[in-house]
């Protein structure tokens, strides 16, 4: 049911009024005319057709018919949870965006947990990296941190994303994923050590949403109102704690309920055990970009040693009332930012920028940011007109700028930073790829139990490939980042340490 008069809010997800269920209201067709008959379809006598003018099965079945919009192409299992932000002092040093300005100062937001590459009905257990997307209704509009459970990525650049996700993604052929297809592709993308290594280690599998950290992933920048830029990388540390589960305890956990995900953390949020999660933010100066060895802007990379500042605190509070409406029409985009927070030059960063809100138009529709859970609680005054499904109204109609008389003006102190530049436009890989060493600093850093694991996990689906050289190329990548990680591989999955070893030699370490 909804109610045109009085529309949910995105903040306090407020439905309309409900009668009290003792007191049924009467059925009604959708334009409100109440319904005589929502038990026989009106047929002509009784062992005659149905005819066609029983407009209120015809509305109802035409109704139904269009019930599904496209699950997001990637991300389309999820669960999402009203909640609020807390900012734990003034920072405005670093950023004019005024969530940060002031201690206690509180924003709502919406939180939306999900797994990458498995449709939208499947286990939520199943290894994967998860989702982790925030969007912060500020007061300046709205900002969305969308980010994933692991603090870095399989690639780093966008023009590889699509032939990444085709390969995780079930063999058009046959429906089924197969890793002779996805271990074919990462073969020949060596970045991607250091992202297998997180999501094939027990982190692939969080024991619940609850007790799992989150990550912008990315570098973006920070820009105070004097225009001084700096870039950060975003990590939301869980106050639950971080507690991965082992592959065993992820499938037994999902063969007594694939939803489990969702039910621990709505069960938790009901009980008013309201999960959080702190906002750490690591900070570098523009000047000190090229002090490391790799490249700080490389989504494949960790900003090892560089402290986090807490600026604030993220509580979820309140299941949303229809998932549909909230959790499925949500709409988050790297790109949405407000003035004080910027993307940097990450280029797999920059494709995102592009491809969400493109996305969106295609699955939610053109207006997707005027529905309750995209909808800023800062008033919207664009001259944007007309298009699929357009509730906005402009009561003016000078739908245009500039005007003489009177209509919207754009603010100089929200003008995007500037970035000097000298080069030539070109297609070449970043200079620094460094493509193995944290891979190898990751290994290192499990325990015996984590690295058994990780074997096994990783060999499981390894072992499963046929083709020899895909083989031992992904092998010699492992044995590249750790000569210990590599040989336990080779002996795991079938293969001669030193083949692996000799094309290991052959890997740029650039
Ligand atoms: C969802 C594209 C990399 C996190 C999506 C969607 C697309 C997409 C098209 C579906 C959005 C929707 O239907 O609303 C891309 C592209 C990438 C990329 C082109 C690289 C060039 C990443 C990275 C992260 C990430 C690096 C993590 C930092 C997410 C999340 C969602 C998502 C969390 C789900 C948001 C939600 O809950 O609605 N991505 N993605 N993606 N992506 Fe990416």
């Amino acid at each position: 049911a909804y109610s045109q008069a009085q529309p949910p809010t995105p903040a306090t997800g407020t439905p309309a009024p409900a009668a009290p269920a003792s007191q049924p209201r009467p059925l009604t067709e959708d334009g409100g005319q109440p319904v005589g008959n929502n038990q026989n379809s009106r047929t002509a006598g009784p062992n005659g057709p149905v005819t066609l003018d029983n407009f209120h099965l015809i509305q109802k079945l035409a109704r139904f018919d269009r019930e599904r919009i496209p699950e997001r192409v990637v991300h389309a299992r999820g669960v999402g949870a009203h909640g609020e932000f807390v900012s734990t002092g003034d920072f405005s040093q670093h950023t004019k965006a005024k969530l940060f300005a002031e201690k206690g100062k509180k924003t709502p937001v919406f939180l939306r947990f999900s797994t990458v590459i498995h449709p939208g009905g499947s286990p939520e257990q199943l290894r994967d990296p998860r989702g982790f997307a925030v969007k912060f209704y500020t007061e300046e509009g709205n900002w969305d941190l969308v980010g994933n459970n692991l603090p870095v990525f399989f690639i780093r650049d966008a023009m590889k994303f699509p032939d990444m996700v085709h390969s995780l993604k079930p063999s058009p052929v046959t429906n089924q994923q197969d890793p002779n297809r996805f271990f074919d592709f990462f073969s020949h993308q060596p970045e991607s050590t250091h992202m297998l290594t997180f999501v094939y280690s027990d982190q692939g599998t969080p024991t619940n949403l609850r007790q799992m950290d989150g990550f912008g992933v990315h570098s973006f920048k920070l820009v105070s109102a004097r225009g001084e830029v700096t870039y950060v990388k975003f990590h939301w540390r869980s106050k639950q704690g971080h507690k991965p589960a082992t592959a065993e305890e992820a499938a037994a956990a999902s063969a007594k309920n694939h939803s489990g995900h969702t039910e621990d953390l709505y069960e938790n949020i009901r009980a008013g055990n309201f999960p959080a999660w702190d906002l750490c933010v690591q900070m570098l100066d523009p000047k000190d970009l090229g002090k490391f060895d790799f490249d700080p802007l490389d989504a494949t990379k960790v900003w090892s040693g560089v402290p986090e500042v807490t600026f604030g605190t993220l509580t979820l509070n309140k299941v949303p009332d229809n998932f549909f409406e909230f959790t499925e029409q949500a709409a988050f985009a790297p790109g949405v930012v407000v003035p004080g927070i910027e993307p940097s030059e990450d280029r797999l960063l920059q494709g995102r920028l592009f491809s969400y809100p493109d996305t969106q138009r295609y699955r939610v529709g053109t207006n997707y940011l005027m529905l309750p859970v995209n909808r800023p609680l800062a008033p919207v005054a664009n001259n944007n007109q007309a298009g699929a499904m357009n509730f906005g109204h402009t009561a003016s109609d000078v739908n245009y700028e500039p005007s003489v008389v009177g209509g919207r003006r754009d603010t100089a102190s929200a003008e995007y930073s500037k970035l000097p530049l000298s080069g030539t436009v070109q297609q070449q890989p970043i200079a620094k790829e460094l493509n193995f060493r944290q891979a190898g600093e990751l290994y290192r850093s499990f325990t015996d139990t984590e690295k058994t694991n990780l074997i096994k996990n990783l060999a499981g689906d390894l072992g499963q490939v046929k083709n020899a050289d895909v083989k031992k190329k992904m092998v010699a990548h492992f044995y590249a980042a750790d000569a210990d990680y590599g040989t336990r591989l080779a002996k795991a999955v079938g293969v001669e340490v030193s083949d692996v070893e000799t094309i290991a030699k052959t890997l740029a370490v650039k």
